[in-house]
């Protein structure tokens, strides 16, 4: 994956546990020199960089794919890919239901992109169900993270549930999101 993706993770570790832990983490994902976030690196290194997080930071993969989820979303392209974000939809459903479109669009700049594609089927007025499909393994709760980090940007309350993976045999990731405005009263 493009670098940015990996100097992602480097900025979280570094806000949420400081320099000296983003070294250890570095060193066991065997990261040398600086991270480009123009250059296109093996996905065994984005892999090896969480696999690295999970070990030193003694937490579940689940967790901080999650929590890297909804920092991409919440903290790196609402901040600095904000034109991107804001073209492509108003709310929950119409961004999700463009985000092949929003890849489409990124893809003229990262041209080595291999993107992932999301299909969405509305079941009614507050639940849909998306199927997330990616030559990439084990990024179920990576996605779950994205959409949770999404529902936060456009305050809605959402709701997640996992109904098929990759994992176990099925064509795509598939999840049934309930969404609601949240209220402020
Ligand atoms: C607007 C800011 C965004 C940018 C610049 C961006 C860019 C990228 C880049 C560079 C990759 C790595 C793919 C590669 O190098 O081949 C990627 C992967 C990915 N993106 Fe985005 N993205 C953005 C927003 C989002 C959002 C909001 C979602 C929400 C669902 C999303 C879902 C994903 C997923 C799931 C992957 C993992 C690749 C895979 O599943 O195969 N992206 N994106």
């Amino acid at each position: 994956m493009y670098g940015l993706v990996n100097k992602a993770v480097e900025s979280l570790v570094l806000s949420k546990f400081g320099q000296d832990t983003w070294d250890i983490i570095r060193e066991k994902a065997n990261i040398s020199g600086p991270l480009i976030s123009m250059k296109s690196y093996d996905d065994q290194v984005t892999y090896d960089l969480v696999g690295a997080c999970v070990e030193v930071l003694e937490l579940p993969v689940e967790d901080v794919l999650h929590t890297f989820g909804e920092y991409w979303v919440l903290d790196v392209a609402v901040v600095n890919y904000s034109n991107l974000m804001d073209a492509h939809g108003m709310g929950f459903v119409e961004f999700v239901k463009n985000l092949d479109q929003m890849h489409s669009r990124i893809q003229m700049t990262f041209d080595n992109l291999n993107p992932p594609s999301f299909q969405c089927q509305e079941l009614d007025t507050e639940t849909i169900k998306i199927s997330y499909f990616s030559e990439r393994p084990g990024l179920t709760h990576f996605v779950v993270g994205l959409l949770s980090g999404l529902g936060k940007h456009f305050q809605e309350d959402v709701n997640i549930e996992i109904l098929a993976t990759k994992a176990d045999g099925a064509v795509s990731d598939d999840f049934k999101v309930t969404h609601r405005p949240i209220s402020n009263s």
